[in-house]
């Protein structure tokens, strides 16, 4: 468990003003030494101050070529911290300004229950012909877990890459922590419902009968986003009753049901280039995030862009990251002092390396 300590009065009783006066007086003391990286969920009053903003693929591209700062510092959640450590020399210390941004989604899959899973798994098949693939949204030691065991990472971007790779390399695949991406993507490759099933990690042998397992290609296990799993197709719906014309973009870990009828389904980087390839005076419905979906609304002021949900539904976890506490991390750094440094063991951060550096390669 990660516990964040509060900040003191210094960083919460102060005006915005003078907060961004002290985050631009440190990121200026710091100059090359300082790499902020910031995922496009993050709210804007840290985003502004990103050097490279990205989805989790190309962040990740990102901390990877980073051979000249010192300090990495990740406005995004625990998981991508990790990776960009990972992925980063050793003398690149990451910082993670809130160690509560974590990610439900990634907590739905753990150590324990994988390795239990893949003991229950190998009394039913054979498992040197099943590949493990892990989402990136997941912590170091399941990326070290497929990498011992000949599997990958993948993110919304290059699922459907990764997926065609792990079926060249063996029969099945287990697909963690999301079972929506991996059946979107499953359904993208071409496969149909009876070769997938989802494995219920709380239950034996995932609540499946051995002959399940046999049939399935794709083993899902059940996990979900939370922010993702609030469209319905009655918003599809309801939107496209009041704007015949209207276009729906959607990412890829909401439900099949949605991503069937939305328009175009991608990551936040396609999110992205697909609200700016819509022509203008169009009105696009985006299912994912409100801080993207309200920051692209106000970069394209002649398209209308809203949220398919008219409800706002954020990410809790990665607004956790505000400018108090980047200017805390940064202050810190210009004293000298590594606050919320995130570090992966050695053995873990090898084997995870694998992962990660396997689906740098197949992408
Ligand atoms: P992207 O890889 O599309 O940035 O998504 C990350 C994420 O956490 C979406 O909920
Ligand atoms: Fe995790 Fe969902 Fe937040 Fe993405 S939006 S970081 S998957 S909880």
């Amino acid at each position: 468990m990660r516990i964040q300590t509060p900040l003191d009065e210094r960083f919460t009783g102060v005006p915005p003003e003078e907060l961004e006066s002290r985050i631009s007086a440190a990121k200026a003391l710091l100059g090359p030494r300082l790499l902020i990286l910031g995922h496009h969920y993050q709210r804007d009053e840290v985003m502004r101050w990103a050097d490279h903003r990205g989805d989790s693929f190309g962040l990740s591209r990102l901390a990877a070529a980073n051979t000249d700062a010192e300090y990495v510092v990740f406005c995004g959640v625990h998981f991508m911290a990790e990776s960009a450590d990972i992925l980063t020399p050793d003398h690149v210390q990451v910082v993670l300004p809130d160690l509560n941004a974590g990610c439900s989604m990634a907590d739905m899959a753990d150590l324990d229950a994988v390795e239990d899973a893949w003991g229950a798994l190998g009394a039913v098949t054979d498992v040197e012909r099943l590949v493990p693939i892990t989402y990136m949204n997941s912590a170091a030691d399941l990326k070290a877990f497929v990498g011992r065991h000949g599997g990958a990472v993948c993110t919304s971007s290059n699922a459907r890459a990764v997926l065609t790779w792990a079926l060249e390399r063996g029969d099945k695949v287990l697909f963690f922590p999301d079972q929506h991406l991996g059946r979107n993507t499953a359904y993208q490759l071409g496969y149909g419902p009876d070769e997938m099933r989802v494995w219920d990690p709380r239950r034996d042998l995932g609540g499946l009968e051995e002959r399940d397992v046999k049939e399935a290609r794709f083993l899902l296990w059940r996990g979900h986003c939370s922010v993702h799993q609030r469209f319905k197709t009655t918003h599809v719906e309801e939107f496209r009753a009041e704007h015949p014309d209207g276009i729906v973009v959607v990412h890829p870990e909401c439900a099949h049901e949605v991503v069937q009828i939305a328009d175009q389904v991608g990551s936040t980087d396609f999110i992205i280039r697909a609200v700016g390839e819509a022509p203008a005076g169009s009105t696009i419905a985006i299912g994912t995030e409100i801080h993207l979906v309200q920051r692209l609304a106000a970069e394209h002021p002649d398209r209308t862009v809203v949220s398919l949900d008219p409800l706002v539904c954020p990410c809790s976890t990665m607004f956790r990251i505000d400018a108090a506490h980047l200017a805390w991390v940064l202050e810190s750094l210009v004293s000298g002092e590594v606050v919320n440094r995130i570090t992966v063991d050695p053995d873990t951060a090898e084997w995870a390396r694998v992962a990660l550096q396997r689906m740098l390669d197949i992408t």
